[in-house]
């Protein structure tokens, strides 16, 4: 684990998209700041600014003004999943020295872009002064954690291989809603039946949630050894299994709405299936969150399974928090890290974003069917790192992959999305 990180830590530093510079190192005012003397406004920066996303972060922020009633907290949200369109503004604020005092960062490779930009605090004595360590599990620890010094505090973890599918219009298909295809071909046959019946056999909406869905179909193709291996160099990009993986992707395209390009998000695209205009949609388990808020019911208007020959995986992601150097209220920054560090904003938290809590120890008898069989997943599937969500590779890696596979969808054409991926992967892997 530790030689993956420092490899991609390694990638980082040669494809920062993020300028290094505006980090200050360690200030001793960032370590010294006391969040019980914490005054003022707290600006944090997510991406969580609409629908259940935000009703998530709403749960939180209600927890830390009942934990600081004389703090305030600044909503500095931007809109766009995956951060689609947050992470250029922040990267462009902390380039111009403009930090907020927290923001959102997905650990795993993104992380380490802003660490070795030299843009965050080391917060190994804030883990210390909470009694972290032992909270959390070590693989996601270690996720947070450069040369040994530990950079921010997850909020969650989130689950990208989960198919979401509509009951009615898989029976109306002849398919049983109880009864998951084993792998993509199984998948394949289904949606063919579904497409018979006049419905989109799968929603997907514009370019992240396409690369989620390709990174899907890659690992279903793969699995989860040869997965990894496309981020650590033991997969060959120009292999025959990967051809057969991009072929396969290439189908699971062919099954979805026609006007992805033109859905905003991937709210629209998980409604489809909610509504019934579409069978299935693959999406990260915030979508869980927003059947719950859209009062659909587990097992009777919707179900979920792991994409077809993902089954035993977790492809995994967690939100993080960070302090950034130079943030204008640093000991408001700590008061929010030890809010979403605390039993009381796990639970919250995460009760109403579909997640599981970053924290071993916190309550979870009212979390959904799905969420507790997520709990247990977590702890016994083999875990893999996504790409759409940060985990996998660098914000630059992923950026450059996701033109190649936007590109692809206009034109699919197979060989050239292998060979920009193959040669994407040489160039960051140097
Ligand atoms: C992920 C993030 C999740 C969720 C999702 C959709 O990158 O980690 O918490 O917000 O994007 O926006």
């Amino acid at each position: 684990m530790r030689r993956r990180i420092s490899m991609l830590a390694g990638a980082a530093v040669l494809s920062l998209t993020l300028a290094a510079c505006g980090g200050s190192g360690s200030s001793p005012s960032a370590d010294e700041a006391n969040p019980a003397e914490a005054t003022g406004e707290v600006g944090v920066f997510t991406w969580w600014a609409d629908g259940s996303e935000k009703a998530g972060l709403d749960a939180l922020v209600k927890i830390f003004n009942d934990q600081y009633p004389d703090l305030k907290f600044d909503n500095l949200a931007v809109a766009g999943g995956a951060g689609s369109q947050a992470k250029s503004v922040l990267a462009a604020q902390l380039q111009a020295g403009n930090p907020p005092d927290s923001f959102q960062a997905h650990a795993g490779a993104e992380l380490q872009d802003y660490i070795v930009a030299d843009q965050l605090e080391d917060l190994s004595s804030f883990y210390e002064s909470e009694d972290l360590t032992s909270v959390f599990p070590k693989d996601l620890l270690d996720r947070l954690t450069v040369d040994g010094k530990i950079y921010s505090v997850p909020s969650n973890i989130h689950r990208a291989n989960v198919v979401w599918a509509n009951v009615e219009v898989l029976e109306k298909a002849g398919l049983d809603p109880e009864k998951p295809p084993a792998d993509l071909d199984e998948w394949f046959a289904a949606m063919d039946k579904i497409k018979a019946t006049g419905v989109t056999p799968l929603a997907v909406a514009g370019t992240w949630t396409q690369v989620q869905l390709f990174e899907n179909i890659m690992l279903a193709t793969l699995g989860a050894e040869g997965y990894n291996g496309l981020w650590d160099g033991s997969t060959d990009w120009s292999s025959a299994e990967v051809t057969k993986g991009i072929e396969n992707y290439k189908k699971a395209l062919s099954y979805t709405n026609s006007d992805r390009n033109t859905l905003s998000d991937w709210g629209p695209a998980t409604q489809l299936v909610e509504d019934g205009s579409a069978a299935y949609n693959v999406m990260g388990d915030w979508a869980e969150a927003k059947f719950q808020q859209d009062g659909m019911v587990a097992g009777e208007d919707y179900v979920y399974f792991p994409t077809p020959g993902t089954e035993g995986v977790f492809d995994f992601l967690a939100d993080s928090f960070t302090l950034p150097a130079g943030a204008p209220n640093p000991a408001g920054a700590k008061a929010w890290l030890k809010t979403i560090s605390s039993v009381e904003g796990q639970e919250a938290f995460n009760a109403a974003k579909g997640s599981i809590p970053a924290r071993t120890d916190v309550p979870t008898d009212n979390f959904s069917e799905y969420q507790k069989s997520a709990i247990e997943d977590f702890s016994s599937d083999t875990i893999v790192s996504s790409l759409a969500h940060g985990a996998a590779v660098p914000i630059s890696w992923l950026n450059e992959l996701s033109t190649a596979v936007s590109k692809f969808e206009g034109t699919g054409d197979v060989d050239a999305l292998q060979k920009s991926a193959a040669s994407i992967a040489e160039k960051f892997s140097q």
